[in-house]
């Protein structure tokens, strides 16, 4: 049987670690020529070492360095198949989130004991500009750049072209405590959509993973929470990397050559309708 991504060149952003490093293995299990972004320089470069791999740190929310990256790409393999913006931040990198997670099992122990609600969730209020706007800056605005780029690339190929954009679960359902990552996934899955429309007459399809709860380095600070999580999850439990990895195998290759515009969401039942 041919491999599903033969002969493609394939773009992956954040793909240090994580879901970003699950679809790069993935990708070039099944043939892809796999080229590895990430701001993580350290970490980038041991990984595309091990896969033997190029790699191009920069900042996706940075766009000139998104040009310079698409510069070197264009120069080095001299197209584009497929790009995954994959690059994300859940905003509470470094901060340690354990009074927060605590005071959320306080106010689900009063809710589930009919008590009067005293703890009250105030991540919003307190949001700084700097928060939102970086958290704006890594997701959307990293997605509409290395987009933009890549179907500049794309454009001067024959071969048809893949973009696959990282939503959540939280762009549709939304979850307290996480404004800004909810607008910003749920900003993603509409410039999918657009985008999924205005590209489709040049043979570009554009589509969208929305995961459920991932085990990574991402979720790993979940604390208390992520019990709780797993148990809403009608499987019980986490997914793990490939779960997505293996959907995104899916929407990169021909098999799904009639998939446009859509959002798969690998959740183990989490959300049922996308
Ligand atoms: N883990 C989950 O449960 C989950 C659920 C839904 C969606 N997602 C999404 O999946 C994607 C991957 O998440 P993950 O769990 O693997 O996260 P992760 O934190 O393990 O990995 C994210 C990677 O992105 C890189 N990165 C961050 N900012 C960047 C930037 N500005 N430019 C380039 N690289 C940058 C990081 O260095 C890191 O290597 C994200 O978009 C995330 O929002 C994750």
């Amino acid at each position: 049987m041919p491999l599903r991504l033969e002969g493609k060149v394939a773009l992956i952003t954040g793909a240090g670690r994580g879901i970003g490093l699950a679809i790069a293995s993935r990708f070039q299990q099944e043939g892809a020529t796999v080229l590895l972004n990430d701001l993580n320089v350290d970490g980038v470069s041991v990984q595309a070492q091990a896969l033997d791999a190029r790699y191009y740190a920069c900042d996706v929310g940075d766009s000139a360095a998104v040009d310079s990256m698409f510069a070197a790409i264009r120069a080095d393999v001299g197209r584009l198949d497929i790009l995954v913006n994959n690059a994300g931040i859940n905003g509470s990198e470094g901060e340690d989130v354990s009074a927060r997670h605590e005071k959320s099992m306080r106010q689900m122990e009063q809710i589930q004991n009919g008590q009067p609600i005293t703890e009250h969730n105030d991540t919003t209020i307190e949001l700084s500009d700097d928060k939102w706007r970086r958290m704006m800056r890594v997701h959307l605005d990293g997605t509409f750049y290395c987009s933009r780029a890549a179907l500049k690339l794309m454009r001067k190929g024959a071969a048809p072209g893949v973009i696959l954009n990282l939503g959540s679960i939280m762009g549709t359902a939304g979850g307290a405590g996480a404004s800004h990552y909810c607008a910003a996934k749920a900003g993603i899955l509409g410039f999918t959509r657009a985008l999924a429309r205005e590209v489709a007459t040049r043979n570009i399809r554009v589509n969208a993973i929305a995961p459920g709860w991932i085990e990574t380095d991402m979720t790993s600070n979940l604390g208390p929470l992520a019990p709780v999580l797993a148990a809403q999850t009608p499987m019980l439990r986490f997914g793990d990397v490939d779960d997505i990895a293996h959907a995104a195998v899916y929407l990169a290759s021909d098999e799904a050559k009639f998939v446009t515009g859509q959002v798969l969401s690998p959740n183990g039942g989490w959300h049922m309708s996308q």
